[in-house]
């Protein structure tokens, strides 16, 4: 053995070193494509070594190893924690025979192919190496049609029913409240869910159908067992070195050492349960769909900007103006400049009107707003309760350009209710600035 690739091979092993030398030296030993390393590398993996090691041993045998390689570190799968994981997907998407190893055993194990991420399966989709795109397209199209697309349809009918939002709280109370957490009732053991990018009915119901879908890795549950005799049920938020971090099912975190572990194993699936889809009857469904789309976090707050009931004048025309409208999301601002919306930035921006609508009917909409046109164009949306408009956002000669737009007509029912403006797609750059949208009803012919 050459004397650097000795000393690469020492330093790996040496247990007393930083997590990041051991990796270092692991990948310079397969840059030497030394295979006689492969069984050395292969003992590197294991809950109570530092995950960079893991990491870099498993990058290494994807550069020197065989299918069998492959195929043996997948059958570790459920002992494996997030990060490495990921790594074993990655090693696994760069090389085709370890791709198609990895498709067979996504198709065998639902836990790994639910780990698979939307890049990951475009990327194998698209693959240079016919036999493992045509192997990727069966597998991903065979998960279509499982039971759980079959409740999917089954649920549809709640989209067409009045959501009760008192009941969706009580339901959300009793089935959700133990790990989410909206308007101060529950804990947050899974995603906050007043922040969510997607808070379509269709995405909800996914989310409550098919937990194990697009499953974030920090949120798989790990059963975690220590030396101390401990059994721990929780997902993995985070881990260093030395340690992982636990989100226990209580709404607790909890630290354990590696070197206190006993043994980690996944069970493979989100924390949350499946089955909620079959527990609760469609209209249960639609009323805490509408529950959670309702409950925001606080809005936020800016000079100048005082949120109110807005009524409409006397001949009719109501004027949703942004000093009246309620603030929501990380990136938008009021100003007192022209009195507009600003800094549209995110899809998770929102403005929201408290609107007493004076009669039924057929209203015409017009938007004032600036939008310069180097930016992208843009579809927003307005959204009333039984009715939408999306249209492209105005260019206009530069942000201090306010001009009034229509962009088509929405209808309204008397009575107090809510009027929300969105982005309606990924916002490019930026949405516009916004004085106002305004109201008026047309008459009947
Ligand atoms: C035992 C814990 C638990 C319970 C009970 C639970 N959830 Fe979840 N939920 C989670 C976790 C963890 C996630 C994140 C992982 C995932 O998407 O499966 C999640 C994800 C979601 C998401 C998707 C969030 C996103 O970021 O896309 C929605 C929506 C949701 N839950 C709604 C509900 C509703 C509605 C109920 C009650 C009917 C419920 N959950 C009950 C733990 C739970």
């Amino acid at each position: 053995m050459e004397p650097v690739i000795a000393l690469a091979a020492s330093s790996a092993r040496d247990e007393s070193a930083a997590g990041s030398v051991r990796a270092e030296a692991i990948s310079l030993l397969s840059a030497a494509g030394q295979r006689d390393q492969l069984p050395f590398l292969q003992s590197l993996l294991g809950y109570e070594i530092p995950f960079e090691v893991q990491s870099a041993a498993i990058s290494a045998m994807g550069e020197l190893g065989s299918k069998d390689d492959a195929q043996m570190l997948l059958k570790r799968w459920n002992q494996l924690g997030p990060a490495v994981r990921r790594s074993l997907v990655a090693a696994c998407i760069v090389k085709s025979d370890w791709s198609a190893a990895l498709l067979d055993a996504a198709n065998a194990d639902p836990s790994i192919l639910n780990s698979l991420t939307d890049s990951d399966r475009q990327r194998l989709l698209a693959s240079s190496v016919v036999a493992v795109r045509e192997r990727a397209a069966e597998v991903f199209a065979a998960a279509h049609t499982s039971p759980v697309a079959e409740q999917l349809e089954a649920l549809q009918v709640a989209d067409s029913l009045k959501g009760d939002t008192a009941h969706g709280r009580e339901l959300f109370t009793s089935q959700c409240s133990m790990c989410h957490k909206v308007e101060n009732v529950g804990r947050q053991v899974g995603p906050d869910l007043t922040s969510l990018t997607d808070r379509s009915f269709q995405a909800m119901l996914t989310a409550i159908v098919d937990p194990n879908a697009a499953l974030e890795d920090k949120y798989v549950s790990y059963l975690v067992t220590t030396k101390a005799g401990e059994n721990l049920l929780g997902s993995i938020a985070s881990e260093t070195g030395t340690s992982l971090t636990l989100m226990l099912t209580d709404g607790n975190e909890r630290t354990v050492l590696r070197k206190d572990l006993q043994g980690i194993l996944s069970t493979g699936k989100s924390l949350m349960p499946e089955g909620l889809g079959t527990a609760i009857e469609p209209q249960g469904i639609a009323d805490v769909i509408a529950f959670i789309q309702q409950a925001r976090p606080p809005h936020s707050k800016f000079p100048g900007n005082e949120p109110q009931l807005v009524a409409a004048d006397s001949s009719g025309r109501i004027e949703l103006l942004a000093t009246k409208a309620y603030i929501y999301g990380p990136e938008i601002r009021f100003s007192t400049r022209y009195r507009q919306l600003e800094n549209w930035l995110s899809e998770r921006d929102e403005v929201a009107w408290q609107v007493d609508v004076p009669n039924d009917g057929s209203y015409t909409v017009e938007v004032e707003a600036s939008c310069e046109s180097e930016v992208p164009d843009n579809t927003f949306q307005i959204i009333a309760a039984n009715d939408r408009i999306i249209a492209n956002t105005p260019p206009t000669k530069n942000e201090n350009d306010f001009r009034v737009r229509p962009i088509g007509t929405i209808k309204l029912s008397a009575g107090r209710q809510e009027i929300v403006m969105r982005a309606a797609a990924p916002i490019k750059r930026r949405l516009l600035d916004l004085r106002g949208v305004y109201l008026s009803s047309t008459p009947k012919q």
